[in-house]
């Protein structure tokens, strides 16, 4: 008697730990697919697996199941240090003609589908990187081999979206932004968004991929330029704005194909919402703008100067809250997210 009733004690135990075992990847599951609170959700995966395990041999052996609950309350980490014990400065970077992908994956193990959380802290802000892309593999190779460490430096919770448009009819680089800006939030609730360029690499990492109270742009001086402002108001190549920010100016026009203008406007919309740029110092604003000729499909867009006369009439309605478009898939590789979009034709 004595016997098969411990026996079935023993039993429910362990059907409770299996449930709650259960119950926990089921939890942290949802909020994953609810993209909120990823951070919360791995917190407890990594903080409470271990210790329900260990309960499972304790639980056994003598105290009842209730013992597990009080567990359930995660360690919280503290906030990552205002400035990062990482950081180097400015970094020597290297372009090697012979570099692999499958290095670059190697050398960043911590990367997961593109993202990175710091482990022993808990980053400042949250950063979605948006890259619009077609046919830079190699750009995109020489940036995620640098650009990778130098955010795990700066101690940032982050992933690295790259948004490609499919076919090859003419690139939309402010649009392919709006939608990665709005893809990614199905992911996760991001503090801040880097628009950033495939071709421009940063040399110092004080130059932190965070945001302000005001959008910032990141790139004040490349080595294309003599590292000098490419001229007065220039709000292209890598900037920073919150959700909020971006919300307020209706992200980017849709309606730039071909090469420039779109940033033109972007800072037309910021200046129209009273909002003001900032930028970092000069000797830490750097980047490297690794050489390319123009790309067929990306000519030099003739309407911009037209267009850049009509922001103020038509920022309310040409947008984000405009930007139509299709998601052909979305990869999720090691190092970065593939969203593949169709954006129509101009
Ligand atoms: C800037 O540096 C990159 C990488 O070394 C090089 O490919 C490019 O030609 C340089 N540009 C100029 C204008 O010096
Ligand atoms: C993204 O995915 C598309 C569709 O599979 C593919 O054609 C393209 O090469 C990918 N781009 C990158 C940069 O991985």
């Amino acid at each position: 008697m004595g016997f098969c009733s411990s026996g079935c004690k023993m039993l429910c135990r362990v059907k409770y730990v299996f449930l709650l075992l259960l119950s926990l990847s089921v939890l942290a599951w949802i909020s994953m697919l609810s993209g909120d609170s990823v951070k919360s959700a791995l917190a407890l995966s990594v903080a409470m697996l271990p210790l329900v395990k260990e309960e499972d041999t304790q639980n056994v052996a003598n105290s009842g199941p209730s013992t597990a609950v009080p567990l359930m309350i995660p360690t919280p980490r503290a906030e990552c240090p205002k400035e990062s014990p990482l950081l180097q400065g400015a970094v020597k970077l290297n372009f090697e003609p012979s570099l692999q992908l499958e290095e670059v994956e190697g050398e960043n193990k911590r990367v997961a589908q593109g993202r990175y959380q710091p482990w022993d802290c808990t980053a400042r802000q949250s950063v979605a990187i948006l890259i619009p892309h077609r046919n830079r593999e190699r750009h995109l190779l020489y940036l995620l081999h640098h650009l990778h460490p130098f955010l795990q430096r700066q101690q940032l919770h982050y992933a690295v979206y790259v948004i490609q448009q499919a076919g090859d009819g003419t690139f939309n680089r402010a649009k392919l932004l709006n939608v990665g800006y709005l893809e990614a939030l199905k992911d996760y609730s991001w503090d801040c968004f880097i628009f950033h360029d495939v071709d421009l690499v940063p040399e110092n990492d004080h130059n932190l991929y965070v945001c302000d109270s005001q959008p910032k742009h990141l790139v004040v001086g490349r080595n294309a330029t003599g590292y000098k402002l490419h001229y007065k108001g220039y709000f292209g190549g890598v900037t920073a704005m919150s959700g909020k920010q971006f919300r307020k100016v209706n992200g980017f026009a849709n309606t730039y194909w071909g090469w420039g203008g779109e940033d033109d406007d972007l800072r037309n919309r910021v200046e129209l919402q009273k909002m003001q740029i900032v930028r970092p110092p000069a000797d830490i604003a750097r980047y490297t703008m690794v050489f390319h000729k123009r790309d067929s499909g990306n000519e030099i867009n003739k309407d911009r100067i037209k267009l850049l006369r009509q922001t103020s009439r038509v920022w309310k309605r040409d947008g984000l809250n405009s930007c139509k478009y299709q998601t052909l898939s979305v990869e999720r590789l090691p190092l970065y997210i593939n969203v593949t979009v169709d954006i129509g034709k101009p």
